[in-house]
């Protein structure tokens, strides 16, 4: 009833005629249980109805695998920025390793592979890179030819050409910058002084076999692997055709009432962002606000990728998996910049239903007094330009203790704690069985929801991510809508709403469209 005779309050604004019709409401079901619950939330502002909204995830701020066919036309892709390679000579038959993580001499003398043996690409163009160490420093030739990992800036003595075999991508040699090429000459000592000849045999001293153990494809590595003209024209296409007007009618038809919208912060230096972020991505987001009017749906902006990283993964827009947000008073300023401008521009769109100040922020990297410093100027930053959307503030990724912000964040009105909830990520669902999914959901995440949710509103709660999709292999139709339907139940507790993750995905299960479509997920009114 409560949610039925509200749909004209659906995005929680014009807060006269709503109090009004919540009086009405409430004076109505006094009797009910839970009605004291649901004044109070409502006292605090809670949605007139629950948000049930879906992610346009892989849309203005990209995944690669939301949609790896974007990735296509890039020359060495495999070979983008934030790829870790590994090196072994073929005549030592021992891995390249900057000892310590760093700041010495590079040997070849590692039996076994792992982070000290591994090296961070910093792509410059299709078949150039500098080399990033553990220790964060860059590999670099000396000016008596040794081979160093002591720079902290790469510069020309930074800077590598890797050259492939032809017939083996894998086998590689590396041109140091004096044209020469490196060899490990013993275990001990690596030189950048081999000629360009090579028959690339088992006994070349400059041949290396590599292993590439991680990539990244986010925002910087598609920018920068396209470079800055084709990239414009390749996203510029994807914003355009990726998700259209068709799509917010669908969403809208489907019984869902808003869209969280993942963006990154060069959004606000449109048209010109710095490189190699390319422009237009305003456009899109602008034509999201109208396409949102027409069909009555709000809009969380949510900002996605924060200046310098809030997290190591690559939906953050990092360049090499560091994670440099938060640490200086600058880059939190920055931030908030962003967030004036995002709630200046379309803080007068009836569709604005909030703002998301930073997704995902990773602990221990993002301490709690930076977030808590910049929360705080970045609501001030949203309330300066509008006293109703809601300001969503995230709960940080692998802390011990969920309710760490849950004071913090109350004393702020208008505020919501954003916690993701997936069955994946952790070994430990890996061994779980289609029943114990489901009740882990319906016992331990109620059981976690219910921990940061406090009745009185402050702060309301969101499920800002979710998905039907788990470990289990081979799973029935039944056993996703089960699943689905058990996340519905629980996270529909939240006290602002939650989020599908996401509205389209080449893996069906983590397409909406493709689980509403298909049956999977049915949204009851
Ligand atoms: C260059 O690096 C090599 C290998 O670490 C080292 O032996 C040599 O002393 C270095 N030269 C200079 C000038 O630092
Ligand atoms: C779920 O909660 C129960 C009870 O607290 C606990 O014993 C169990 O280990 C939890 N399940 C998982 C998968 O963590």
């Amino acid at each position: 009833m409560l949610t039925s005779s509200a749909d004209a309050g659906v995005l929680g604004r014009g807060r006269l005629p709503l109090l009004f019709l919540l009086l009405l409401v409430c004076s109505s079901c006094w009797l009910l249980p839970r009605c004291d619950a649901r004044r109070t939330l409502a006292a605090a502002g809670a949605p007139a109805t629950p948000i049930r909204a879906v992610n346009l995830g892989g849309w203005l701020l990209t995944e690669g695998w939301i949609l790896p066919s974007l990735f296509d036309g890039i020359p060495n892709n495999d070979l983008l920025d934030g790829t870790q390679l590994q090196f072994k000579s073929v005549t030592q038959n021992k891995y390249l390793v900057a000892d310590q993580g760093g700041g010495a001499a590079i040997l070849a003398d590692r039996v076994q592979a792992s982070g000290w043996e591994t090296f961070k690409l910093w792509r410059i163009d299709e078949t150039t890179f500098n080399f990033r160490v553990f220790g964060n420093q860059f590999v670099g030739v000396n000016s008596t030819g040794g081979v160093v990992a002591t720079a902290t800036v790469p510069g020309p003595s930074e800077t590598f050409q890797l050259v492939r075999r032809d017939s083996d991508k894998s086998r590689v040699r590396i041109r140091a910058p004096n044209g020469l090429f490196l060899q490990a000459k013993t275990m001990e000592s690596v030189t950048a002084d081999h000629s360009e000849d090579t028959d690339w045999g088992d006994d070349d001293p400059s041949v290396f076999v590599t292993n590439n153990v991680a990539r990244l494809q986010g925002e910087y590595q598609i920018c920068n692997g396209y470079g800055i003209a084709q990239a414009t024209q390749v996203l510029r296409n994807h914003w355009s055709t990726y998700i259209t007007e068709n799509d917010f009618s669908f969403i809208a038809s489907s019984g869902l009432n808003a869209v969280r919208i993942p963006v990154g912060w060069w959004i606000a230096s449109d048209p010109n962002p710095p490189l190699p972020f390319v422009g237009g991505s305003l456009q899109a987001l602008d034509n999201a606000f109208s396409w949102a009017e027409k069909y009555n749906l709000g809009v969380i902006v949510d900002l996605h990728a924060a200046p310098g990283s809030q997290n190591p993964y690559e939906h953050s827009a990092t360049r090499d998996g560091s994670q440099e947000w938060g640490n200086s008073d600058a880059n939190i300023a920055q931030t908030v910049r962003v967030i004036d401008f995002l709630a200046n521009r379309y803080a007068n769109s009836p569709s604005l239903l909030a703002i998301e100040l930073l997704n995902e922020p990773w602990a221990p990297g993002a301490t709690l007094p930076s977030l808590k410093k910049y929360y705080k100027n970045g609501y001030k930053a949203v309330r300066r330009h509008t006293s109703t959307a809601y300001v969503i503030m995230s709960n940080r990724l692998s802390i011990s203790d969920p309710t760490e912000l849950l004071q913090f964040a109350g004393g702020f009105s208008g505020a919501v704690l954003d916690v993701h909830y997936y069955n994946l990520f952790d070994s430990k669902f890996n061994s779980l069985t289609v029943d114990q999914n489901i009740d882990f959901v319906r016992n331990n995440r109620s059981a976690d929801l219910a921990a940061v949710t406090n009745q009185n509103g402050r702060p309301l709660t969101f499920v800002g991510e979710w998905v039907a999709e788990w470990a289990v292999q081979g799973a029935s139709m039944t056993d996703y809508q089960r699943f689905a339907q058990a996340q519905q139940d629980v996270y529909g507790r939240a006290t602002f709403g939650w989020a599908y993750w996401t509205l389209k995905n080449v893996n069906n299960h983590w397409s909406m469209q493709w689980m509403i479509q298909n049956g999977y997920i049915t949204l009851k009114n």
